[in-house]
């Protein structure tokens, strides 16, 4: 039977989105000769009953796909709003575009919303997770983080340089919400000397050894300091009571007023807050993989009507779980004793405690 499919993205938006898109349109139209429709900006497209068709000739003038490389999401997306106070708005919009299944790209925050409505409606739903926080669960790739680390590592590696120039220390600001996976990831592959992380309790006194060790003992006027957004201020320091995880609290120059404060004034700081240039670029070619073999699979659970799951990276290839499980594991975090945090302090660098 010829099925009618729609997919949307939502959420943050990030590199590879549009690479599903692709692969999904390919697949579905190509294999099993399918319609697939666009909803755009996710549930708002929803609630208005909005669609927009999508297909394999999506083609420049000279016959080139530009999908595959262009970053964002071409349908639009969401991130904010009472999504569940319109439930109902939404839920008469999705019977009135008539699908017959739903492939939704987000993250933990969106898929857990979309998951719930695909529960009160019905709906037959495969989700595939993207998030440059890399927090969800249960898989070893989300789309996007891939392009995020390498954007974040080319920041690094630029302000290393302008560092050493003038003796100076350095502090990046990174992306992630709660999780840290971002801060790590690119502190370790761009040669950071301090990463803060969410989930690895830091003192200020700690840090300011470290600046001094790296000063007095090694040489190394200049200093990397990585500081994930979502850090908190150590309880010994400061009691952040808003519990603040996002890029408006100002860690990085929280930190840097502390090591202003620690080193009498004598260390010179510049703060480099990454923000949403991390969610911006071309996919890398990992992000582009992994994107383009979700798509596909996505068609092909559809196909053997498989619902209600979503697609992970284990192991090397795409598995799939129930939402629900994933869900209830959702935020994924830096484990403290895990691999890359112990390689990481066997390099010299300060990951607190
Ligand atoms: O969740 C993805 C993310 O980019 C976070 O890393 C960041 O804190 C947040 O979204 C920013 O959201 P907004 O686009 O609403 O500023």
């Amino acid at each position: 039977m010829k099925k009618r499919i729609g997919i949307l993205t939502s959420g943050g938006d990030c590199p590879g989105l549009n690479c599903v898109i692709r692969a999904a349109v390919s697949h579905a139209t190509r294999t099993y000769d399918w319609e697939v429709v666009g909803i755009p900006y996710s549930t708002q497209g929803l609630l208005e009953g909005k669609t927009v068709p999508l297909s394999i000739h999506g083609w420049d003038l000279r016959g080139i796909d530009p999908l595959l490389n262009m970053g964002g999401t071409v349908l639009g997306s969401i991130n904010k709003g009472d999504t569940l106070g319109s439930a109902n708005e939404i839920l008469a919009g999705y019977e009135a575009i008539g699908l017959d299944a739903l492939i939704a790209v987000g993250g933990d925050g969106s898929l857990n919303i979309i998951h719930q409505l695909a529960v009160l409606g019905n709906w037959n739903l495969v989700a595939i997770p993207k998030t440059i926080d890399h927090d969800v669960a249960l898989t070893e790739r989300s789309i996007g983080f891939d392009t995020a680390v390498n954007t974040v590592v080319d920041a690094i590696n630029r302000l290393t340089f302008t560092a050493a120039s003038h003796d100076r220390v350095m502090i990046i600001e990174v992306m992630g919400r709660t999780a840290g996976h971002l801060a790590l990831y690119s502190g370790i592959a761009g040669g950071a000397d301090v990463i803060l992380l969410p989930e690895v309790p830091y003192t200020i006194q700690g840090l300011c050894n470290h600046l001094t060790e790296l000063r007095e003992r090694w040489q190394r006027k200049f200093a990397i300091v990585v500081v994930a957004e979502g850090i908190f201020p150590c309880s010994k320091d400061i009691d952040d009571a808003d519990n603040c995880t996002t890029a408006k609290c100002g860690k990085g120059q929280y930190i840097a007023e502390q090591i202003a404060n620690c080193s009498n004034h004598l260390i010179d700081t510049r703060v480099s807050v990454l923000g949403h240039i991390q969610r911006g670029g071309i996919p890398s070619a990992l992000d582009r993989l992994t994107a383009t073999m979700f798509g596909k699979v996505a068609v092909d659970l559809i196909a053997q009507e498989k619902y209600d799951q979503m697609l992970a990276w284990q192991n090397g290839r795409v598995v799939n779980f129930p939402i629900q499980d994933v869900i209830d594991k959702n935020p994924s975090l830096v484990n403290p004793h895990g691999d890359l945090v112990q390689t990481a302090r066997s390099l010299g660098i300060y990951v607190g405690e």
